[in-house]
């Protein structure tokens, strides 16, 4: 089959709320919930929250519409989606292929690691799971973690294999609200956390509540500031799963009559709110069990070391409160690799005319070889290296910098001169107005994707490949 495979027997959403659920899903992942509390809080609190705010409704509105409105113009796969619509810009889908298909492999690692947490929440004492080495006995053990990486990418193929509208859409549909229940549920009563540390000090988590949101501009450098800025747009664009062709997927499953703009509002909406809430249960938390300096820790070892911690010490509440935090967390895990597997097997099928039971098994067997190695980089496999931005890396950390770091800036940067320059931003616009669908920040889209978010990529990207230091 050719890549212009038949639109009409292509997958489709059934309707927008299915396609906001599933993109939304995609975009609430493990970024909201262990990355943004944590550059809040390096952020002064509010600070970070008020440009990160007005980010997402210009830079991450900007690239999150243009991805949503390509794919639905060409209706293809991202591998194949750039070439249809410009003959020369063919390189952008396989780049903009290549990033999901490099990160399934080591997501599906840490999706497992959340699976043996929620389990030896239920099965063990929350003291066994707290002790010191615990986290890094797990991954470095040789078998168990390929076990749950195994689990988890079984139930990602299987979501996946049973179709746009079958898997993904009903999936998300019952996991979206259910997990938009829990973070609510979780960070009320993260409101309610009073504790006495050794020293007699009493903190509540209402007050870490005010670190959260008072911004505190007594000491803001122009650098903190500015590195404010460069944090928020880091985190902005790797929260919207802008840049991985996962958009472009989406968008390709999307009805001609829909009302794109209406759509895309909501799914910056939940995304941003999800990751609101994440600090609202993760830092009151941290701050009343371990002060200001608790909030250093973000990444695996936030939700892996520190918050095992904090709930060792809250007797048996710290039990079902982790169980309902690592279910979150799972299900968040979940939709979020199964967009990524999803832009992977559109590819396949799209370009090579698969049909979607070989393109799953043939992704599911290379997520496994890949995800095996990965757990090995602890293992057998281990070494470190340092990679330019200044981290110390095991092959998942290398993964993640080529991917992140590296191609997805790449790609975000190919896209706004594809649009911005070469189709032109009308190409975008028309796309969005011919359902009579009224697209309101038009000339800020036009005036942001030709001149303003090529340059504020290029100094993530430059920031990455460590040529420039910032604050
Ligand atoms: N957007 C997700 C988050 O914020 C991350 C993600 C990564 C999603 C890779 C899909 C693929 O966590």
């Amino acid at each position: 089959m050719s890549e212009n495979s038949n639109a009409k027997s292509r997958n489709s959403f059934s309707g927008s709320i299915g396609f906001v659920l599933a993109a939304a899903g995609s975009a609430v992942g493990l970024g909201n919930i262990w990355r943004f509390p944590y550059l809040a809080a390096r952020g002064k609190g509010g600070l970070f929250l008020v440009i990160y705010l007005v980010l997402a409704v210009t830079f991450g509105f900007t690239l999150l519409t243009a991805e949503v409105a390509m794919g639905r113009k060409a209706k293809q796969s991202p591998l194949t989606a750039y070439k249809k619509l410009c003959k020369k810009s063919g390189f952008i889908g396989v780049l903009a292929a290549l990033v999901p298909f490099i990160i399934l492999p080591y997501y599906c690692v840490i999706g497992g690691w959340v699976i043996k947490y929620l389990v030896a929440y239920i099965i063990d004492t929350p003291a066994q799971i707290a002790a010191d080495g615990y986290f890094t006995g797990f991954i470095t053990q040789d078998v168990a973690p390929i076990i749950t990486l195994v689990v988890f990418l079984a139930m990602v193929a299987f979501v996946v294999f049973r179709g746009v509208n079958n898997g993904i859409e009903s999936f998300s549909k019952v996991l979206m609200p259910l997990l938009l229940i829990m973070v609510i549920g979780i960070a009320a009563f993260a409101l309610t956390i009073t504790h006495t540390d050794s020293a007699g000090v009493t903190r509540t988590g209402l007050q870490g509540l005010k670190v959260y949101l008072v911004p505190d501009l007594k000491n803001i450098t122009p650098a903190i500031f500015f590195r404010t800025v460069v944090d928020a747009m880091g985190q902005l664009f790797f929260s919207l799963s802008v840049a991985m062709g996962i958009m472009v997927a989406y968008g390709s499953y999307v009805s001609d009559d829909a009302k794109l703009m209406k759509s895309i509002n909501q799914i910056e909406i939940f995304d941003t709110a999800v990751a609101f809430l994440a600090g609202v249960m993760i830092i009151p938390t941290v701050y009343a069990f371990s002060g200001r300096e608790g909030m250093d820790a973000s990444g695996p070892s936030l939700i892996f070391v520190s918050l095992p911690k904090i709930f060792a010490s809250m007797g048996f509440m710290g039990r079902a409160l982790a169980v309902a935090f690592f279910a979150m967390v799972l299900f968040a895990a979940l939709t979020s690799a199964v967009s990524v597997m999803e832009a992977v097997v559109a590819s396949f099928i799209d370009k090579f005319g698969m049909s979607r039971t070989n393109a799953c098994i043939v992704e599911t067997i290379i997520g496994i070889t890949g995800g095996i190695i990965v757990c090995l980089g602890y293992n057998k496999l281990y070494f470190e290296v340092s990679l330019p931005n200044g981290g110390v890396a095991q092959i998942l950390d290398i993964l993640d910098y080529i991917s992140n770091s590296v191609l997805m800036p790449i790609v975000a940067i190919s896209e706004c001169i594809l649009i911005g320059w070469i189709l032109k931003p009308k190409f975008i616009i028309d796309e969005v107005e011919k359902t009579g669908d009224k697209f309101g920040r038009k000339y800020l889209f036009t005036a942001m994707i030709k001149y303003i978010t090529p340059v504020l990529l290029l100094v993530i990207l430059l920031q990455s490949l460590g040529l420039v230091k910032i604050g």
